[in-house]
């Protein structure tokens, strides 16, 4: 277990009046909740960030075990409410709103925070407010670095890869999303296969370092197609069965995979976002056009990967873009992203009533259609 916290954003401005808020986060394998401050200009402090991780009690799994995670949040959360606001040296009395995730997510855990959040805004009489993970990881990138709407996120977690465009607090497109696995997944998957442990893209990507990407030739799927979607799946079975072809395998064997997997994932997320990239800034060369070009800003547990993010910076570089990647402790799960969408909408008068539902389903887009093939309940986001 890690408690980590972090305070950050800009300095305190004593004549400007913040509201403040309090987020909670529960919806995976993180217990979070965070304090966080939003002026009238829409700068936002962080005041605590404490987030308490459960990857040793499913680390023995392989993988997160919804029943486990729940209780664990259960055990965990009143402390770690505890610990934000005693970190950001203010009491529940001096919040504006409490926010939770309320989907989608492990509905076990998604229950907890937000029933927990609930209890809280009603004993303190305050607003609640229901916020949407993936709005959490889409809005961040206005906490950290004041990114101004429109911009394309590409989120890559554990449990989502998509492309969405922002045009402003509750609009979002989806323009590309995977039809089976999401690369975080696939990363995990591929580490299973080779022995590598749990959570496996840090563990992937550390034997890719000492690995020839050229050894086995991995296919590249979705590769120039027009729509900018995803699918890891048949990556997936490819490294299985070249790893068949191989075995016994060898720690260079492993590591060769690795690099190769490494590269394969490198180069269809380079190809797919460009185009993304390319189709965003034709739409809306008049709303942003100027010296700074198109944004995109990159979310999500597998924005960590240094080959990815190193692909992405030529990326935008050559398109004449600009990146944001948030600090990886704010890039995956965590309560500020939480407590900054509740104050984004607070700000808009977007409060919800203490019947908002706890939902395992809930994308961003409403609009858009499901894809066919991405069906994973209970996802990992
Ligand atoms: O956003 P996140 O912390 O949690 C959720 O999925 O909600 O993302 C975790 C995912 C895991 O699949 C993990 O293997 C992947 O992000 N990940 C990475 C790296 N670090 C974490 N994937 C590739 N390279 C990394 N360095
Ligand atoms: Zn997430």
């Amino acid at each position: 277990m890690i408690l980590q916290s972090t305070p950050a954003g800009h300095p305190p401005d004593p004549a400007a009046a913040e509201t403040l808020v309090l987020g909670l986060e529960t919806s995976c394998d993180e217990t979070a909740a965070a304090v966080v401050a939003r002026d009238a200009a829409g700068r936002g402090r962080i005041l605590s960030n404490v987030v308490l991780s459960q990857i040793e009690a499913h680390a023995a799994f392989g993988g997160v075990v919804p029943e486990v995670a729940a209780r664990a949040h259960v055990e965990a959360i009143d402390g770690v409410v505890r610990a934000a606001l005693a970190e950001a040296g203010v009491g529940l009395a001096a919040m504006d709103a409490v926010a939770a995730t309320a989907g989608p997510g492990l509905i076990g855990g998604v229950l907890v925070g937000l029933t927990t959040a609930k209890a809280l805004a009603f004993a303190s009489g305050k607003p609640l407010i229901a916020v949407n993970h993936l709005e959490g990881h889409a809005l961040t990138a206005r906490l950290t670095d004041g990114a101004a709407f429109p911009y394309l996120l590409l989120l890559v977690s554990g449990g989502h890869t998509q492309i969405v465009r922002v045009d402003g607090v509750g609009r979002y497109r989806r323009i590309g999303t995977t039809i089976d696995d999401a690369l975080g997944e696939a990363f995990d998957k591929t580490a299973k296969l080779l022995g590598l442990g749990y959570p496996g893209g840090p563990a992937v990507e550390r034997a890719a370092a000492a690995g020839d990407p050229a050894r086995f030739a991995l296919p590249r799927p979705m590769f120039g197609r027009k729509e900018p979607d995803f699918s890891f799946s048949g990556l997936k079975t490819a490294v299985r069965l070249e790893a068949q072809a191989a075995a016994p395998l060898g720690p260079t064997d492993v590591a060769d995979l690795c690099a190769a997997f490494q590269a394969a994932v490198a180069d269809v997320v380079a190809d797919r976002v460009g185009r993304a990239l390319a189709a965003f800034w034709a739409d809306t060369a008049g709303e942003t056009a100027g010296p700074t070009g198109p944004l995109l800003v990159v979310a999500g547990g597998v924005a960590a990967n240094r080959a990815i993010a190193a692909r992405l910076r030529t990326l935008v570089a050559a398109a004449g873009a600009r990146l944001i990647v948030p600090p990886p402790v704010l890039c995956t799960d965590n309560g500020a992203m939480i407590a900054w969408a509740g104050a984004e909408r607070l700000a808009l008068g977007l409060v919800d009533g203490l019947d908002a539902p706890a939902r395992a389903r809930w994308p961003l887009d409403g609009d858009t259609a499901p894809v066919v093939g991405h069906g994973r309940l209970g996802a990992k986001v």
